[in-house]
C-alpha cells in the first residue's frame, strides 16, 4: 500500500499527515478520506484547478498528465514542474511526498 506524506499546510494540514492508502484511488481522495479538505470545486472532472498539489516525492513514478490536466494545471496559482491535480492522479504502489499550495483559483470560493 503507498504511504502519502503532506507537507504542512497553515490551514488545510497545519500539523502536516501521513497515511497509508489503497493503489487504484485518486489521490484527492484519498486526501479527502484522510481529512484533508482540498478544494475540489469542479467535483474532480480535471476543469478547475483547485486540487492543485506538488507532488515533491513520487512524480515520476505516477502516469503522465493528459492535455486537459495541463491546460487546467496553466492556470493553477504556484504550478511547478512537478504539479498535478490530485483528482487526476491515481495512485500506484509508490509512495508519495506532497506539498498543498498555499492558494488555489476558485471563482466559488471566497478564502483564499
Ligand atoms: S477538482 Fe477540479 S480539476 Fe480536480
Amino acid at each position: 500500500m503507498p504511504q502519502v506524506t503532506v507537507l504542512p499546510h497553515p490551514t488545510l494540514c497545519p500539523d502536516g499527515a501521513s497515511f497509508e492508502t489503497r493503489s487504484g484511488v485518486f489521490l484527492c481522495d484519498a486526501l479527502l478520506r484522510n481529512g484533508i479538505p482540498l478544494e475540489h470545486a469542479c467535483e474532480k472532472s480535471c476543469a478547475c484547478s483547485t486540487c492543485h498539489v506538488i507532488v515533491l516525492n513520487g512524480f515520476d513514478t505516477l502516469s503522465p498528465a493528459t492535455e486537459d490536466e495541463e491546460d487546467q494545471l496553466d492556470r493553477a496559482w504556484g504550478v511547478t514542474a512537478k504539479s498535478r491535480l490530485s483528482c487526476q492522479v491515481v495512485l500506484r504502489q509508490s509512495d508519495l511526498t506532497i506539498e498543498l499550495p498555499r492558494y488555489t483559483l476558485n471563482l466559488a470560493s471566497e478564502h483564499d
